[in-house]
């Protein structure tokens, strides 16, 4: 793509950001909807994140996204912060408008609309959820399920103390789960969510049997590499619904796009095939 002098710009912030999956992913929707626009890997360091930051909407970038370590930061940065980024705790898109930076989390977004995608009879308000892990990504997950009018989030993580303090700033509808007794609260679940690293290429298995789990329940896995985790893959063995992470990566990255870009993209097969490859 050749760009022209007036061609719409943002990219991916983070440190490191190679292994970012994001400017495969916006660069086949601006060639799919022939936009005159790029987005660019940014390799910024701690140090140098407000700097960048700023520098950026400076030299008329539209916005960014933030990844590991610039999100929370990324809420002291920004002039406009939404109520959502704030109970999440983290910013994930920049959104750069007259000079002023707003922050935003698309990351409770992404997850519902990978659910709503993949599993369409799927309703928030059906019945409890058990999220397991207590790190950026439960905080974004039970956000979204709250949101969503879920009437009971459980929370269960090997460190109680983060679920504790997690269901503290949430309120009441979170209800901490010891870890040792987190396959007791499948009982009467409508949604599974794993969040923790468990599962993930090169890490432990997720430990947990499945039993009491309805089987009508929905499950799913913020992992996406491997695609079908050994949660997934026992789930649909046991006649379960089940949806894979990689959607919620593809899901989230819509609005930035749109605010950047101008045009409202699509997650298709196609999309996906092409991310995965590569
Ligand atoms: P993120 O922000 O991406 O969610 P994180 O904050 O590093 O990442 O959280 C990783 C989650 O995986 C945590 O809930 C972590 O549990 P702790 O809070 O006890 O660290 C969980 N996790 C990682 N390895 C685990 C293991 N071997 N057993 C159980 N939980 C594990």
């Amino acid at each position: 793509m050749i760009l022209s002098a007036k061609a719409k710009l943002a990219g991916v912030m983070g440190w490191p950001v190679a292994h970012s999956l994001s400017p495969r992913l916006h660069g086949f929707w601006l060639e799919r909807y022939r936009i005159d626009g790029a987005y660019l890997p940014l390799p910024v360091a701690p140090e140098r994140f407000e700097r960048a930051l700023r520098g950026l909407a400076d030299a008329g970038f539209r916005g960014v996204n933030l990844t590991v370590p610039h999100k929370q930061p990324g809420l002291g940065v920004c002039h406009e912060v939404e109520p959502l980024a704030k109970r999440i705790g983290a910013v994930n898109t920049v959104v750069f408008e007259d000079g002023r930076l707003e922050g935003r989390n698309t990351d409770a977004f992404g997850f519902l609309e990978n659910l709503r995608q993949g599993a369409p009879a799927w309703d928030a308000a059906a019945g409890p959820t058990l999220v397991l892990g207590a790190g950026g990504a439960a905080r974004a997950v039970a956000a979204a399920l709250l949101d969503a009018g879920a009437p009971e989030v459980r929370l269960s993580n090997r460190t109680a103390a983060r679920a504790e303090a997690l269901a503290r700033a949430l309120g009441a509808r979170v209800v901490p789960v010891p870890w040792e007794s987190r396959a007791d609260a499948l009982d009467g679940l409508a949604l599974l969510v794993n969040t923790t690293s468990l599962g993930m290429a090169g890490q432990p298995e997720l430990d947990l049997d499945l039993d009491p789990l309805p089987a009508a329940a929905l499950v799913t896995d913020i992992v996406y590499a491997p695609l079908e985790t050994p949660l997934l893959a026992r789930a649909r063995a046991r006649g379960n619904p089940a949806v894979d992470g990689l959607g919620m990566l593809l899901h989230q990255a819509r609005p930035g796009f749109e605010a950047w870009f101008g045009v409202a993209p699509e997650v298709t097969a196609e999309l996906r095939a092409f991310v995965l490859a590569r």
